[in-house]
């Protein structure tokens, strides 16, 4: 299992100093080689049942809802059974963003630009298992996984494309619309409960057009929404720069984002602040859980410690596995779980939402068994519920689920990623 780990984060790091954009792609691919890693231990995930088809999003062609290259989007869908046949999970993959022509067009001969690059079967895990034993509360729900290929968090207009003469098509907003039309005529319209769930800029798709979800469903329906590593921070990096603002500022630019984000917040500020989740959640109505590692290596190798700010490489061990900080650079990852946990106060007072903020360094755990739930999970403060305990007590009211880690290194149950391990 050793090989396509390499292959990936080499091929990643590479492309993390042409463009740090195209980094995300990188990390689909590693985190797709972590659940293979992580499935193979585990025999009882490897069943071919688990391999559910890619459908192509035919109605898109005529509201012109296209990939990044021109291509339908797609998605994949595994029929509900039993008590869940009128229960949906949905989850919108993640991938990172494209901020530029290049990197938009770099990511067009990918599957996070292009559905003639996506695998034709995808395993369902996690979230998305059909086995009690791995999602105790949603394993036989209709599920359905939603592909990523717009780059821009299924909020592009199409006003801003063809720039320059470069083919590329922003629409990521159709595809969303789309997407919703076909899983409702597939019987979403008829959900008793439906749980709309995503990760890293799935997860933040899942808060730009969570309240939309909402709104399609039966009014007396439980709907609710489920971000995972989508709480990207508005922070500097350690020279002070605000590298994530700018990359944001560039996406919102380049893909006329601002239209899919809330009036409230455009109206008052600069659009690209209101594509932040800090932002974001203030206008949502529709109850929220807020899965996210208080050290989210991915927040840490982009929005702190960006390779453009660490030209001597002091940080580079470090930003690769957290057991290699020494104690300054701990002291400013604290700082970071320091403005997670106040930009998540507000969110903090509200009764409906509920949260699992671990002290892990790690990043979408939602969707892999291993992290979402098995007997070496995650857990906070010995309580004994895993993340999918957690999200199930919350999503049934079963208790109120807040809960906030202690800082590293205090929590054992970590599953600590570390990519030094295999250069
Ligand atoms: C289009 O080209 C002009 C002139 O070369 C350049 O200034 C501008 O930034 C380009 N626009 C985009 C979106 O790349
Ligand atoms: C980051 O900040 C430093 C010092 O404030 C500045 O010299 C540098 O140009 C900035 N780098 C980038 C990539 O913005
Ligand atoms: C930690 O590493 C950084 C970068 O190499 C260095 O500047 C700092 O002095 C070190 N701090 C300690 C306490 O060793």
């Amino acid at each position: 299992m050793a090989n396509p780990r390499i292959r990936a984060l080499t091929w990643w790091r590479k492309w993390a100093k042409r463009d740090w954009a195209i980094a995300a792609v990188g990390f689909t691919i590693i985190l797709f080689a972590l659940t293979l890693l992580f499935d193979s231990r585990n025999p009882d995930l490897n069943s071919t049942d688990d391999l559910i088809p890619l459908t192509l999003l035919r109605r898109a062609k005529a509201t012109g809802a296209f990939c990044l290259d021109g291509s339908l989007p797609a998605y994949h869908f595994q029929k509900g059974f039993g008590s869940g046949s009128n229960n949906w999970v949905l989850h919108i993959e993640g991938g990172g963003w494209c901020n530029s022509i290049e990197s938009c067009n770099d990511r067009k001969r990918t599957a996070l630009g292009s559905s003639n690059y996506m695998d034709q079967l995808v395993e369902f895990s996690g979230i998305l298992s059909g086995h009690p034993s791995q999602n105790p509360d949603f394993y036989n729900w209709n599920k359905v996984k939603i592909r990523y290929c717009d780059g821009a968090s299924f909020a592009g207009h199409p006003e801003s494309q063809f720039k320059n003469g470069t083919k590329l098509f922003f629409r990521g907003q159709l595809i969303w619309e789309a997407i919703m039309d076909e899983v409702l005529s597939l019987g979403l319209s008829n959900a008793k409960e439906a749980l709309l769930s995503g990760c890293s800029a799935g997860g933040l798709a899942t808060l730009i057009h969570c309240d939309d979800f909402r709104d399609h469903l039966p009014k007396d329906a439980t709907v609710k929404c489920l971000a995972d590593a989508g709480f990207f921070l508005d922070e500097p990096d350690i020279l002070g720069n605000r590298t994530m603002r700018a990359f944001y500022h560039d996406v919102v630019q380049l893909q006329g984002t601002a239209k899919s984000l809330h009036k409230n917040c455009v109206g008052r500020m600069e659009p690209s602040k209101c594509f932040f989740p800090q932002e974001i959640v203030k206008n949502v109505r529709t109850p929220l859980f807020i899965v996210n590692p208080a050290y989210d290596f991915w927040q840490i190798q982009h929005i702190l410690v960006p390779d453009a700010s660490d030209p001597h490489g002091y940080w580079s061990r470090c930003r690769l596995n957290i057991q290699k900080c020494n104690s300054s650079q701990i002291e400013t990852l604290q700082g970071f779980r320091n403005s997670l946990l106040k930009a998540l106060s507000e969110l903090q007072q509200r009764k409906e939402v509920g949260m699992f903020i671990n002290s892990c360094f790690i990043h979408c755990q939602t969707l892999m068994a291993e992290t979402w739930h098995s007997p070496n999970s995650p857990r906070i403060n010995d309580k004994e519920q895993t993340i999918a305990e957690s999200v199930g007590d919350w999503y049934f009211n079963r208790k109120v689920s807040k809960q906030i880690d202690c800082p590293y290194p205090c929590n054992p149950t970590c599953y600590n990623m570390d990519f030094t391990r295999s250069l």
